[in-house]
């Protein structure tokens, strides 16, 4: 083996990543098409993804329909474009498969804001209370948690308990409070968000809307609750797409994560689609998490399989038994 790339997959684990350079003469994209045959491999992306993994990925969608397709998946490899919780929940459910990713550290703000030996003390204060988790959290979160749900089935997993069962939800306030707010409930908070959607400036979208008044605001329910009353239409990603694909306007102000926007625009090359504008400057509207994993990265992690998500096996099980809740109640319901 060529050196450089036996130091290279030593270092993976320190660095995350397989750190060469593949042959800037090679069509990545014919090359990845090719390792998806040679090893029964299945590539699953989020729509936060880059546009040309999307356009190379044999399904992409909302972490919902990432964890279906991981689960049901007959493929010997699963390839995950996403962020690491989206991967080791493709595991949990499939642990016969060997599941790569491009970079082992694409982590998720949200996720990171809820380190379990924290929560496990903020639960233990509230026995009577059950674990709602956002899926967008560790295996270690998702063991403490009695369902877990995802932005398209949250109101549903939370109106699985009777009315005057207390409930923690965990990890996102801004989803927590608006699921509050459409069931009537009074649910337990975890103090988490996600540096993304919480960017995305009032006063901007507000001058926007003055600016296209035939444009409709659809933003995902991990925004903050200003953005949200002043939404025409709330909901995942796959939703949102949706939503633009079946609505009579020709113009959306997103406030989600600006990967999306290139499905919305291969769907509806007619209409216009604006991201919802930042609080500051920069692209925050970014995820600069899912934006690690590069069609490069991608590449390699496919070629030398790996990096690879490994669990501990009785955390697996433990995260199971909460997800597999999750996924019958969604299924029973046609979602
Ligand atoms: P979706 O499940 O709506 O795709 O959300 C995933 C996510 O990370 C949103 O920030
Ligand atoms: Fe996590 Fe937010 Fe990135 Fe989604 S957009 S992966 S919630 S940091």
């Amino acid at each position: 083996m060529n050196p450089d790339i036996a130091t290279a997959l030593k270092e993976v684990e320190k660095r995350g990543f397989l750190d060469i350079e593949p042959d800037p003469a090679m069509d990545l994209f014919a090359a990845i098409e090719r390792l998806k045959r040679e090893k029964n491999a299945v590539l699953l992306a989020h729509y936060y993804q880059e546009p040309d993994i999307q356009d190379v990925a044999d399904y992409i969608g909302d972490s919902l329909g990432l964890a279906q397709t991981a689960e049901k998946t007959k493929a010997d490899m699963i390839v995950f474009a996403g962020v690491h919780f989206m991967a080791e929940t493709a595991k949990i459910l499939n642990p016969s498969k060997k599941v790569v990713i491009p970079d082992l550290k694409v982590g998720c703000s949200l996720s990171d804001s809820c380190p379990p030996p924290l929560f496990k003390k903020f639960k233990e204060k509230h026995p009577d209370h059950v674990v709602v988790s956002y899926i967008n959290c560790s295996a270690g979160i998702k063991a403490l948690s009695d369902v877990i749900c995802t932005s398209s089935n949250a109101r549903l997993m939370v109106e699985s308990f009777p009315k005057e069962q207390p409930i923690i939800f965990a990890p996102d306030r801004n989803l927590g409070a608006y699921i509050n707010k459409v069931t009537g409930r009074n649910m337990l908070l975890w103090d988490g968000a996600c540096m993304v959607h919480e960017i995305f400036s009032f006063e901007k979208i507000t001058k926007l809307k003055l600016r296209h008044p035939g444009a409709k605001l659809i933003a995902h329910p991990e925004c903050e609750e200003p953005i949200l009353k002043m939404a025409d239409f709330i909901g995942s990603t796959t939703g949102l797409l949706k939503y633009t694909q079946s609505d009579s306007s020709q113009e959306y102000i997103v406030a989600t994560e600006t990967g999306i926007l290139h499905q919305m625009m291969k769907a509806s090359p007619q209409k216009t689609f604006i991201p919802a504008p930042p609080n500051n400057s920069c692209a925050c509207n970014d995820c600069p998490h899912m934006k690690l994993n590069t069609l490069e990265k991608l590449y390699l992690c496919m070629e030398y399989e790996t990096p690879e998500i490994i669990m501990d096996e009785d955390l697996r099980l433990a995260a199971k038994k909460p997800i597999d809740r999750m996924l019958e109640i969604s299924a029973k319901a046609g979602l």
